[in-house]
């Protein structure tokens, strides 16, 4: 598998990067997970030639890290891990984290990470959300001692816009961003993404599948209980109007002998300005599935196709 590089860093990653959120999350949240299946999902993804993994400390108050600290035994050498600082876990149940990324805070941040993680190092330590409340300089004070110290390689932000990055990178350098982004979202390829490719800053979009919407596997019967009920994408019109899309984008596929899922992927992994999106898997067979993006070309004449089908959804990041 080819090896795009992290921005500024000396940091290569495939293509497409394992996003592991579902695996630290609670039923409510994102149905059913195993932990033994999560981590059958990650040595499907590193066996395949995957070698991104994001975490962060908030999905499951740590236990998404502990699982991929599991997965990772034995074969963390050349593997990009990926977690996040910024978002505390909440006091009460059914609160909001609240947002800190002070100096202290980050630094004890990474400390736990590490622990939970079971590694010595942190190739991409991602503020998840900016904090308003901190100066920036603070937290960027942190990731440079924190660099210095070998605890982490490479610096990346989260859900941060043009203008936030740009007073962030007066304090150090920043490597990735992390934006939503999919076809059914794709308001950052408006200013974020060629902002990104211009600062040779590496993207990395989170939600290409738009939590699942984008696999074709959902019909008008469907019915959702966990995070997807509170997606405006899966009510009411917009959501007959989302199955509208996956149907004609599934024609398309077909004609490759690929699924919707995967030419999904690869329309975004190929998206100009894009690195490597992250995708979620709960399981070996949709990691198997992802896999199968990777590789090969959708025609020209098929992108024009695409843009006309998705001509409905613009703007609606
Ligand atoms: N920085 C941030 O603020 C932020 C926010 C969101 C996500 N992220 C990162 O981005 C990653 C990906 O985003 P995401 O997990 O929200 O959304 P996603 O990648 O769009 O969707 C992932 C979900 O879709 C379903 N799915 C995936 N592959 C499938 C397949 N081949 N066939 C059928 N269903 C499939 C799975 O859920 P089911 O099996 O339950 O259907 C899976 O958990 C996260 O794991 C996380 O690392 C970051």
């Amino acid at each position: 598998m080819d090896r795009r590089q992290l921005g500024a860093s000396d940091i290569w990653v495939s293509p497409l990067g394992l996003g592991t959120w579902a695996m630290g999350a609670t039923v409510e949240t994102w149905g059913h997970v195993d932990d033994r299946e999560s981590i059958a999902a990650i040595h499907q993804a590193i066996d395949s030639g995957i070698n991104l993994i994001d975490t962060a400390p908030i999905y499951g108050l740590g236990h998404s890290e502990e699982v991929v600290g599991k997965a990772i035994q034995g074969r963390r050498d050349d593997l990009v891990i990926a977690t996040k600082c910024g978002l505390l876990f909440p006091t009460e149940k059914g609160k909001e984290p609240a947002r800190c990324l002070s100096k202290d805070s980050v630094i004890r941040e990474c400390e736990q990470s590490l622990r939970r993680l079971g590694t010595d190092v942190i190739d991409l330590y991602q503020c998840h959300w900016p904090d308003p409340d901190t100066p920036i300089r603070e937290t960027f004070e942190a990731f440079s001692l924190l660099r210095k110290q070998g605890k982490i390689r490479a610096v990346g932000v989260s859900n941060f816009g043009c203008e936030r990055i740009s007073a962030a990178t007066e304090f150090g350098p920043i490597h990735s961003l992390q934006p939503p982004f999919s076809m059914l979202h794709p308001r950052t390829a408006e200013d974020l993404i060629p902002y990104c490719k211009e600062h040779n800053i590496a993207v990395l979009p989170y939600g290409p599948l738009a939590k699942g919407l984008l696999t074709g596997k959902f019909g008008p019967e469907s019915t959702f209980e966990d995070i997807r009920a509170r997606d405006p994408e899966f009510v009411g019109n917009r959501y007959q109007r989302n199955l509208m899309i996956v149907d004609s984008l599934a024609e398309i596929a077909t004609a490759y002998e690929k699924t919707v899922t995967q030419l999904v992927l690869n329309w975004t992994m190929n998206f100009p300005g894009v690195t490597a999106p992250l995708v979620g898997a709960k399981r070996p067979s949709q990691v198997e599935e992802h896999v199968g993006a990777i590789g090969w070309n959708i025609s020209s004449t098929d992108m024009t196709k695409i843009d006309t089908i998705l001509g409905g959804s613009q703007g609606d990041a």
